[in-house]
């Protein structure tokens, strides 16, 4: 578990411009969020970094951007109209419903003698089982406190939507609940554009949409979400040595966002929770301020897409190897990534507190190159005109050099200081009078967010010294 809670981070990011409540000034809308200037430059700089590392800097991946709108039958045959589903208990009494699993697992978690006393199934997601739990351990509603909850009813999470003037069911379309099925049914596109070696993959950043029941922990669990997505066609029988291969470039990827090693953690998926077209799931977890909970996932679908593709669309999803071999449909490994939750992830776990000269600081340790503002530019006073025009002229070259610099004349030098330690910049550039005039005429101090050391840099010198 991360010290630090998630009050504070909702705080943080509210206060400096990186999260706000989504519709906020009507009360806001349960489950959604909106990125500010500073949360939507962290996001896209993480972002950015998956697309290099995983489309740009390979040569076996295929970059894809379909439209979130897509013809009902995709998620008929993909089984999401039938299979996409969260367990709910509804109280018979003062109907509220509420999320199955997570109602019995914070039983659990918070009754653990309980537990212990009774005979019980083995704890896992399946309707018999949360039932079981229910009934076993005479659990109560939450909202009302009557042991009034219903069985188990599935609720399909995907948002209904119609496309064009008429309301009926041929019109219906769905919000995608996953960027996956834009790829699969592009498959035959890109073999028939690029004939790639097989294996290959498709890669795809967007957003998702789920119409979570209990929408909770801040951008964790959300009803407007983004996703990170690969799916890697590969023959059948590698399957196992390229899911390995998958699930150690996705832990690589946390490691270069600067994520402790020791808070992420692999756990693999039992048959009953795992999602309905995987055979084989692997979670990867991270410690957030709520606990350990899943960050990244990565699946191995077997044909079950392109087969059922294939059979509904009547096209032939088959791939055709360049060695003359049988045609075949090849099988998908997925690793996905939730990038709010990378989001998250990164500035819980670069949230620090010290002691500088007797006061509490906050600040963000985050990996520069993830820092939505590289470097801030001050000059030491704002009612000085020299002072300002050579901070001007710094800033500007800066800016040019880096792009993210911001201008901060705001408050007095200590305040700026804290504010920019708040919002993770790396370093602050202050032009004060002997960047003017004497023997250190042409130089700055460069002040280090992690340390405070401020040192003279000459102006000359700036962008080489400033390293991210
Ligand atoms: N495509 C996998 C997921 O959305 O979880």
């Amino acid at each position: 578990m991360s010290d630090v809670s998630l009050e504070t981070i909702v705080s943080l990011c509210k206060r400096r411009g990186f999260i706000y409540q989504g519709s906020e000034i009507y009360g806001g809308l349960a489950g959604t969020w909106d990125y500010g200037p500073l949360g939507i430059q962290l996001k896209r700089n993480i972002s950015n970094l998956w697309w290099k590392t995983f489309v740009e800097d390979r040569d076996d991946m295929y970059g894809m951007d379909a439209a979130i709108l897509m013809n009902q039958k995709v998620w008929q045959t993909s089984g999401h109209v039938s299979g996409f589903n969260d367990p709910l208990f509804e109280c018979d009494n003062c109907k509220n419903r509420f999320r199955a699993d997570h109602l019995v697992e914070a039983w659990v978690e918070k009754h653990p003698s309980e537990v212990e006393k009774i005979e019980h199934p083995a704890y896992n997601q399946s309707a018999a089982t949360l039932n079981d739990y229910k009934n076993l351990f005479k659990m109560a509603c939450p909202n009302c406190g009557k042991a009034e909850l219903s069985d188990v009813r599935q609720f399909n999470m995907m948002f209904k939507t119609h496309v064009g003037a008429i309301h009926d069911v041929t019109s219906v379309s769905y919000l995608r609940p996953e960027t996956a099925q834009g790829m699969f049914v592009n498959f035959k596109n890109v073999v028939d554009s690029f004939y790639p070696d097989i294996p290959f993959g498709m890669a795809q950043i967007g957003k998702a949409f789920r119409n979570e029941i209990a929408p909770r922990d801040f951008i964790f669990r959300v009803r407007e979400l983004e996703q990170m997505e690969i799916e890697v066609f590969v023959q059948p029988d590698t399957w196992r040595d390229q899911f390995d291969t998958w699930l150690e470039l996705q832990k690589q990827f946390l490691l270069a966002l600067g994520l402790p090693e020791e808070r992420i953690h692999q756990v693999e998926i039992g048959p009953d929770d795992r999602a309905h077209y995987s055979k084989h799931s692997v979670d990867t977890e991270f410690d957030f301020p709520f606990g350990q909970k899943e960050l990244l996932g990565c699946a191995y679908r077997t044909d079950y897409d392109l087969s059922k593709h294939q059979a509904a669309s009547g096209k032939n999803l088959e791939y055709r190897p360049k060695d003359g071999g049988a045609s075949y449909i090849p099988h998908v490994i997925e690793p996905t990534f939730g990038l709010d939750r990378s989001v998250l992830a990164v500035i819980s776990s670069a949230y620090t507190e010290d002691e500088v000269n007797g006061e509490k600081r906050t600040y963000l340790k985050l990996p520069a190159h993830l820092a939505p503002v590289k470097v801030a530019v001050s000059p030491l006073l704002k009612n000085k005109p020299e002072l300002v025009a050579k901070a001007r002229e710094v800033y500007t070259v800066l800016k040019k050099e880096f792009g993210a610099v911001m201008w901060d004349d705001n408050g007095n030098i200590g305040k700026r200081y804290r504010r920019q330690d708040e919002i993770g910049t790396p370093y602050c550039v202050t032009i004060d009078f002997d960047t003017i005039e004497g023997d250190t005429k042409d130089t700055v101090t460069v002040r280090n967010r992690d340390t405070t050391k401020q040192e003279r840099v000459s102006i000359d010198n700036l962008i080489s010294t400033l390293t991210f």
